[in-house]
């Protein structure tokens, strides 16, 4: 029998909710729309993982590290120690602001590098989605190994609507799934981040299908106030909640609303 070791959400209100949070070597998906508190939950991860010497890995792909860095900085749990050597949270930069820092030579990166992301059939193009998530999994993986990384937040999976592949959504779930499994493979949990399209219940890259846990967080409006939700849709071998979870987000980042029939 495998054992199921569990890594805290950062969240202990989640860990009661979950048989004690991620399964160890997991890919989980928070899903939610834009300032549904999906960054906050990821520092959770990260910050919960330091305070436990088990170190963690930002992965930015949209909001840049000095950004999510400054807005963390006013929340109770942050620590600027982490950021000290030893490193406890590294962040890296994949944000399109960020690709200009890149210095090509400075990846030891090139064509006759073995590809150490596996997905049957890519071929390297300096111009393409495939290229460029090789490049990133080259990264992360070479920081996974120094840094003794543990915990990976990925915020959010957005580099793949930064290229046109049209309606061939085939080969984006090709990708998005060996993209993944590469990660998974580096045994690390991770919380990948994902924006809900706005005309669908379902995200582009059948990342949900992917994952073995998908985090659902949204906003209602509830007689004129917002209401914050979060409800755990999936979560492979744990007999999680199935209740309708309230959050608020104050100083001390997310924080739950006991249910009324607990
Ligand atoms: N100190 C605070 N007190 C109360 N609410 C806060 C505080 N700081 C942030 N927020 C709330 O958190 C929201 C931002 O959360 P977060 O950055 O995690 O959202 P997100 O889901 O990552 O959004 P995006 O998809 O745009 O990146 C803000 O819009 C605000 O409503
Ligand atoms: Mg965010």
């Amino acid at each position: 029998m495998f054992e199921r070791v569990r890594v805290t959400t950062g969240i202990p209100f989640i860990d009661a909710y979950t048989q004690g949070g991620f399964i160890k070597g997991t890919t989980n998906l928070l899903i939610g729309p834009a300032g549904a508190g999906k960054t906050i939950f990821g520092l959770h991860f990260l910050f919960d993982g330091a305070r436990r010497n088990e170190n963690g890995l930002l992965v930015a792909m949209q909001e840049p590290p000095w950004a999510i860095r400054r807005d963390a900085s006013s929340f109770s749990f942050f620590d600027h120690n982490y950021f000290a050597e030893p490193e406890k949270v590294i962040m890296l930069d994949f944000t399109p602001s960020g690709w200009e820092l890149w210095d090509p030579d400075s990846l030891s990166y090139s064509e006759d590098t073995e590809l150490m992301l596996d997905v049957e059939g890519v071929p390297y193009d300096e111009t393409s989605l495939p290229t460029f998530l090789h490049k990133i999994f080259y990264l992360i993986s070479q920081k996974v190994e120094e840094k003794k990384i543990e915990r990976i937040v990925i915020d959010p999976l957005a580099a793949f609507r930064f290229y046109d592949y049209g309606n061939d959504y085939g080969f984006l779930r090709k990708l998005a799934t060996g993209f993944l499994a590469n990660i998974a493979a580096l045994n690390v949990t991770t919380i990948a981040i994902s924006e809900l399209s706005s005309t669908s219940d379902h995200t582009l890259f059948g990342e949900e299908y992917i994952a073995d846990s998908i985090f659902h967080l949204d906003m209602l409006s509830v007689r004129g106030e917002m209401m914050r939700i979060l409800r755990i849709t999936k979560m492979r071998g744990t007999n999680h909640t199935t209740k309708t979870l309230r959050y608020e987000i104050t100083n001390d980042g997310i924080s739950f609303i006991e249910p009324e029939d607990d």
